[in-house]
């Protein structure tokens, strides 16, 4: 009996496993199956994404910027912020540079595209906006030729200092004034002039110091790391540097960079130069004078600064001389 039985239980067994390992393979065939839909579907998606992006791109090109903008003055909410806006973005849309929030500022660009232009529009938009209670301003032009102009309004603190000796004094007092303020506010528990200021009666007076063409001082390295080292020490107590150069090599704009968490940069001859000011940014591309990008908070914001000549200063600030 066990041995008629034999072949239909090796037969039962063998069908089994046959039913066991087909099961095995469909499942198998199964995620082999998922696996290639998925990777249909992942593909199809990006397909689309890419579709959208190419849709973006064309409308971002069609998106004109003006060459040219006559300067415009853009009332600000001065509370809590120390900003003035240099232009429009692609979008229209103002464009705000907040001392307060990101301290010393670098312009840096090829000659005759645009610096001293955002220079005058800061100078301009910070007078009408702070009087001299709440600003002082220092002026360095080693070339004495465009910031003279603005030593007869309130704010500005003297003359415009073109000479190395003035300009190295200059520096041990705001060095000495950088620590005296730092005295004050840690005295009174804040770490900041902002949350001092806030809470505070006795405001400390915000001070912003220009400098056009520094390149000019970064021949004496002595100097140029006496700047640096003072831009180190005193910008979180207030007092912010505005650094404009046409050279950007490693010794003035690379050094002044690691102070500086906001740049400005507008057309320069190659991608070397390019990526001296802003890593990547494409700067040998822009065309346009008073084209630029603006480089803050992770953002890099294509901007058309406003033009802004001597007429405009004069204009403005008619009512604001000493
Ligand atoms: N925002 C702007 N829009 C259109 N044209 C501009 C703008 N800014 C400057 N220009 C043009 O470029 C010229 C030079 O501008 P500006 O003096 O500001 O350049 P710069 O970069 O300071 O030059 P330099 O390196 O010689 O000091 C201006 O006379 C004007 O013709
Ligand atoms: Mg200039």
């Amino acid at each position: 009996m066990s041995n008629a039985l034999t072949p239909i239980v090796n037969g039962l067994f063998a069908y089994c496993r046959w039913f066991i390992s087909a099961w095995v393979d469909l499942e198998e065939d199964k995620k082999v199956i998922k696996k290639k839909y998925d990777k249909v579907k992942e593909n199809k998606e990006l397909e689309e994404m890419k579709k959208e992006i190419q849709e973006y791109k064309n409308k971002l090109a069609s998106l004109e910027m003006p060459k040219m903008l006559p300067y415009k003055y853009i009332w600000t909410n001065s509370k809590g912020t120390l900003r003035v806006c240099i232009g429009y973005d692609l979008y229209n849309d103002p464009v705000w540079i907040d001392f307060y929030k990101n301290n010393h500022l670098l312009i840096a660009g090829a000659t005759g595209y645009g610096k001293t232009s955002i220079i005058r529009t800061i100078l301009i938009s910070l007078m009408l906006t702070y009087d001299k209670d709440h600003l002082k301003i220092i002026l360095v032009d080693f070339k004495n030729t465009d910031l003279p102009p603005f030593e007869i309004y309130q704010q500005v603190n003297r003359e415009c200092i073109f000479e190395e000796d003035r300009f190295n004094k200059m520096l041990d007092s705001l060095s000495k004034e950088g620590k005296e303020r730092a005295n004050k506010i840690r005295e009174k528990g804040y770490f900041n002039i902002i949350d001092y200021n806030e809470a505070e009666a006795d405001k400390i007076k915000p001070v912003i110091v220009v400098i056009d063409e520094v390149s000019q001082i970064c021949d004496n390295t002595k100097l140029r790391d006496k700047l640096i080292k003072c831009m180190g020490l005193v910008r979180a107590y207030g007092i912010y540097f505005i650094v404009a150069t046409q050279i950007p090599s490693k010794d003035t704009v690379g050094k002044i960079k690691s102070h500086t968490i906001h740049r400005i940069g507008l057309a320069t001859a190659d991608k070397v130069d390019s990526d001296m000011i802003i890593k990547n940014a494409n700067l040998q591309d822009i065309k346009d004078k008073g084209r630029c990008k603006y480089d803050v908070d992770g953002k890099l914001i294509l901007t058309q600064s406003f033009f802004t000549q001597m007429e405009d200063v004069k204009g403005y600030l008619k009512y604001l001389q000493k």
